[in-house]
C-alpha cells in the first residue's frame, strides 16, 4: 500500500488537538495523582523528582515520538503494525512480538489499574455523604483501612469500572473516547489548582516544596532510579502500545514532535501539581510521606474535611479522578481489542467484552492482595520469593510492569526506530525540521537505549 493510501479500518481523530487530547487522556490518570506522589514519598523525594525529569525529557518524549510515529505509519493495532513495518523495512517478523508484549502489558497493568479507580470511585460515594467532614488522620485512616480490607467491596468497585472501560472502548474511537476526553481534562486541572490553593493555606506549603524539589542524593539508589524511569513510561503511557495504537489514529500532515511535547508537558504539569496539593498537607498533619499505595486516599480526605465546600471539592475531585483513570483504561485495552477486530474479524463489541472480562479476573489477584493475600500468605510465599522481596501479589505486578515491561518495550522501541528503520522512512513520517530530526535521531539511537540499559543492569546488580 502507498503511504498516502494507508487509513486504520477503526477510524482516525478529528483532529490533532483531539489526538492531543486523547493521548493526554491516556497519559494523565492514576499515574499522577495516585502514583507520582506515593513513589515520591516513598523514594525520598525531590531526587527522585529530578531523575524522573530527566527520563521524561530524554527517554520519554522521543520515544513517544517513536511510538506514535510507528503507529501512523502501520495503521493498525500493535501487533499488526509491528509486523507490517518489520515487513516493508526488510527486519525479520519476530518484531511482531514486539505488539505481543505491549498487549499483554496493557492486560496486566489495567488489571490493578481498574481495582485502584475502584477506591476512587468508592471515594466519590464517601465524599458526597459527607463521611470526611471533620475526619481527623486517624478516621481518614481507618475509612480507607476498612476499604481496602472488605474483599467484596473492592471486587463491587473493581467490576463497575470494568465494565464502564467496557462500554466506551466498544462504542469505538470516535464516539467514545474523543467525547469524554475534551471536558473532564481541563476540569480536572481546575480542581488541581484549587487543591494547591488549600495546600498554601497549611502553613506547611514550603515543606511541601521543600520536599518535592531539593535533591538528597544521598537517598537515591538504583533501584529508586529504575523506579523513577518506569514511572516515565508508565505515566506517558509509553512502552506497551497505546500510544501507538493512538498513533495510528492521527491524521498524516499532524506535527508528531509538537503534540509528543505538547502531551509530556501536561502530563508532568499534573503530576508535579499533584505533589504540591499532597505533600504540604502530609507534613501540615505530621504524617510520613512514605505510607505507600494509600497515600492521596489516606491524605486528601483530611483536606476535604476541613475546607470550606470540602463535600463538594472532594466529590468533584474523585469524580475527575476517576475520569482520569477512566480515559486512561481505554487506552489500555485499546491495542488488545484493535488487534482482536483486526485478526479475529469479529466486532468492538464483542472484543471489549473478552478482554474486559479477562483483565477484570486477573484483578482478582490485586483485590485480595490487600485482604486475603495480604502479606504472610502463600502469595507472597509464591511471588515474594521470587522475586527476593516482601511484597505482594499487587506489587509485584506494579513493579513487574511498570518497571521491567514498559522500558523493556521502550527499548525495543527505540532501536527498531532508531536503528532498524530506514532514515527516510522515519524522515518522512516525522516530518519535522532538519535539527529536530536530527535531535530525535540521536536522543532515540543512542542516549534513551544506552540509559534504558544501565538503569537496568545496576538495578539487578550487575557491574556493581
Ligand atoms: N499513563 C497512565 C497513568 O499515568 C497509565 C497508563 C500506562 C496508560 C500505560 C496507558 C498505558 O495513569
Amino acid at each position: 500500500m502507498s503511504e498516502e493510501a494507508r487509513t486504520s479500518i477503526h477510524g482516525q481523530w478529528s483532529s490533532r488537538m483531539v489526538f492531543v487530547l486523547a493521548a493526554t487522556g491516556s497519559a494523565v490518570g492514576l499515574g499522577n495523582i495516585w502514583k507520582f506522589p506515593y513513589i515520591t514519598g516513598e523514594n525520598g523525594g525531590g531526587a527522585f523528582v529530578l531523575v524522573y525529569l530527566v527520563c521524561i525529557a530524554v527517554i520519554g518524549i522521543p520515544v513517544m515520538m517513536a511510538e506514535t510515529m510507528l503507529g501512523r505509519r502501520g495503521r493498525q493495532s500493535p501487533i499488526n503494525t509491528m509486523s507490517a513495518l518489520a515487513a516493508e523495512e526488510g527486519r525479520p517478523p519476530i518484531w511482531s512480538l514486539l505488539g505481543w508484549l505491549g498487549v499483554v502489558a496493557g492486560f496486566l497493568i489495567l488489571s490493578y489499574y481498574s481495582v485502584i479507580a475502584g477506591w476512587a470511585l468508592s471515594y466519590v460515594f464517601r465524599s458526597a455523604s459527607g463521611m470526611f467532614v471533620g475526619a481527623t488522620a486517624d478516621g481518614v485512616n481507618s475509612i480507607f483501612t476498612s476499604l481496602v480490607s472488605d474483599p467484596e467491596k473492592l471486587l463491587a468497585w473493581h467490576s463497575i469500572f470494568m465494565v464502564a472501560t467496557m462500554i466506551v472502548v466498544a462504542r469505538g474511537v470516535k464516539h467514545g473516547i474523543e467525547k469524554a476526553v475534551s471536558y473532564l481534562m481541563p476540569s480536572l486541572f481546575v480542581l488541581l489548582i484549587v487543591l494547591v490553593f488549600y495546600a498554601m493555606s497549611t502553613g506547611h506549603f514550603s515543606d511541601g516544596l521543600s520536599f518535592l524539589f531539593s535533591p538528597d542524593f544521598s537517598k537515591l539508589g538504583w533501584q529508586s532510579i529504575l523506579v523513577a524511569m518506569g514511572h516515565a513510561f508508565f505515566t506517558l503511557s509509553l512502552g506497551m502500545g497505546a500510544i501507538m495504537v493512538y498513533g495510528s489514529y492521527l491524521p498524516k500532515d499532524t506535527s508528531i514532535a509538537k503534540a509528543s511535547m505538547m502531551i509530556a508537558v501536561a502530563d508532568t504539569v499534573v503530576a508535579l501539581m499533584a505533589g504540591m496539593a499532597i505533600f504540604p498537607i502530609v507534613f501540615a498533619n505530621n504524617l510520613q510521606p512514605d505510607v505507600g499505595s494509600g497515600l492521596i486516599f489516606q491524605i486528601l480526605p483530611i483536606a476535604f474535611g476541613q475546607m470550606e465546600a470540602g463535600v463538594l471539592i472532594g466529590t468533584l475531585f474523585f469524580i475527575l479522578l476517576v475520569f482520569a483513570a477512566w480515559s486512561s483504561a481505554i487506552s489500555l485495552i485499546e491495542p488488545a481489542v484493535a488487534w482482536m477486530v483486526e485478526n479475529k474479524g469479529v466486532n468492538r463489541i464483542y472484543a471489549a467484552v473478552w478482554c474486559g472480562g479477562l483483565t477484570w479476573f486477573v484483578g482478582l489477584g490485586t483485590v485480595f492482595s490487600f485482604n486475603l493475600w495480604a502479606k504472610d500468605t502463600w502469595s507472597l510465599e509464591l511471588f515474594g520469593h521470587f522475586l527476593f522481596k516482601d511484597i505482594n501479589f499487587f506489587e509485584t505486578l506494579e513493579g513487574f510492569t511498570a518497571n521491567i515491561m514498559l522500558p523493556l518495550g521502550g527499548l525495543f522501541i527505540a532501536i527498531f526506530a532508531g536503528w532498524l528503520m530506514k532514515t527516510q522512512s522515519t524522515k518522512n513520517e516525522l516530518n519535522t525540521t532538519e535539527n529536530g530530526y536530527n535531535v530525535w535521531q540521536i536522543l532515540i539511537r543512542y542516549v534513551a537505549p544506552t540509559a534504558v540499559m544501565i538503569v537496568f543492569l545496576k538495578a539487578i546488580g550487575v557491574f556493581n
